[in-house]
């Protein structure tokens, strides 16, 4: 009997090696260590016929039999987890060599951003440096800097969003703000633009919106005058509208200059002759300008006994509903990529 454990044991030990996944393993156990026919307990059951002695004996080896199949199995189940978790690590192996996927999509730039470079070239290439600025500003850069003082009507042109619990805050309702600022950081001689997003309070319909964008800018310089302002301004007109559009500049109140300018450039649509675009009047009113009043070269530092400037600021948005017939401002911030994808 002695010798049919050891020979059990042999062969289970050997059936072990060889096993090559879990399911194996299990059916192994089993035909071996089964409770009801399993090998290693059927040749168990005969222990009871021995006579005490020889059951001491033979008992304490099948013990010891059944301890190491059952240590050899353990063993193998381990080897067989780790083997699982390595093909599972192999297959999670990034090979970062792999050609990228085909493209089946790319994004387009947003109308406004197109045309904001567009500026952004044209006046840098006139020696315009371009500037970024904050869009959550203090009152006094928004207004005071910018001659327009606590308390004039002046304020009332423009619905401002105010910040709860902080009262010296607005979101900039114009990029004019960056006026004084860039005066106090750069001095003069000075010429920027400053394309980026206004806030105003309005109620939406499709020619207002609470989020809009403009471009404002400024030249600082000796001997400026409203002709250099006329000149940079047409040459914007005919760069966006084509060389035989024309410039009007009529006088208009803004607070921040003196005198003050409407600007309007012939209907790039009817050529002039009037249409549903300019209301039949032939002119599209794009922007406002003039020379920079002295309170604001003040506020910024600047030598007034020295030196002068023009402004002027345009209602980005506005040329780009123009360029494209956009008849609803609504869709430029509305994330429809149905109207996205048509730039
Ligand atoms: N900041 C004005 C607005 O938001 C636009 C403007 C008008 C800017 C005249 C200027 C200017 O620099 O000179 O309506």
């Amino acid at each position: 009997m002695q010798s049919k454990f050891e020979q059990l044991k042999t062969e289970a030990l050997l059936a072990i090696k060889s096993v090559a996944d879990k399911m194996q393993l299990e059916d192994l156990e089993n035909k071996i260590l089964g409770r009801k026919n399993g090998e290693l307990t059927n040749l168990m059951k005969g222990l009871k016929d021995l006579t005490d002695d020889a059951r001491k004996v033979v008992g304490a080896l099948a013990n010891e039999v059944k301890k190491e199949i059952e240590l050899a199995m353990e063993n193998k189940k381990n080897e067989l987890l780790m083997l699982d978790w390595s093909k599972a690590i192999e297959k999670e192996r990034l090979d970062i060599t792999q050609p990228a996927l085909p493209q089946t999509e790319s994004g387009t730039f947003h109308p406004n951003t197109i045309i904001q470079k567009d500026l952004e070239d044209f006046f840098t290439s006139m020696g315009f440096a371009v500037l970024d600025g904050p869009e959550l500003e203090s009152d006094f850069f928004n207004f005071s800097a910018v001659n327009v003082p606590e308390n004039h009507p002046a304020r009332d042109m423009q619905d401002t969003f105010y910040i709860k619990n902080h009262p010296g805050l607005v979101m900039r309702t114009h990029t004019s703000s960056m006026q004084v600022r860039a005066m106090l950081k750069q001095g003069a001689p000075l010429r920027a633009i400053v394309p980026g997003k206004c806030y105003r309070n309005e109620s939406t319909d499709p020619r207002h919106e609470h989020t809009f964008y403009q471009l404002e800018g400024f030249v600082i310089d000796e001997n400026i005058t409203l002709a250099n302002m006329k000149g940079v301004l047409e040459a914007v007109a005919k760069h966006l509208y084509g060389e035989e559009t024309q410039v009007r500049l009529r006088p208009k109140f803004y607070p921040f200059v003196e005198p003050g300018v409407n600007g309007e450039v012939t209907c790039f649509i009817c050529k002039g002759k009037g249409c549903r675009v300019c209301k039949n009047t032939g002119w599209l009113e794009i922007f406002g300008a003039g020379m920079i009043h002295p309170n604001v070269l003040k506020e910024g530092k600047v030598d007034t006994t020295k030196y002068q400037g023009f402004a002027f600021g345009f209602g980005l948005t506005r040329l780009v509903m123009l360029k494209y017939g956009i008849e609803d401002i609504r869709h430029l911030q509305s994330g429809d990529l149905k109207f996205l994808k048509q730039f």
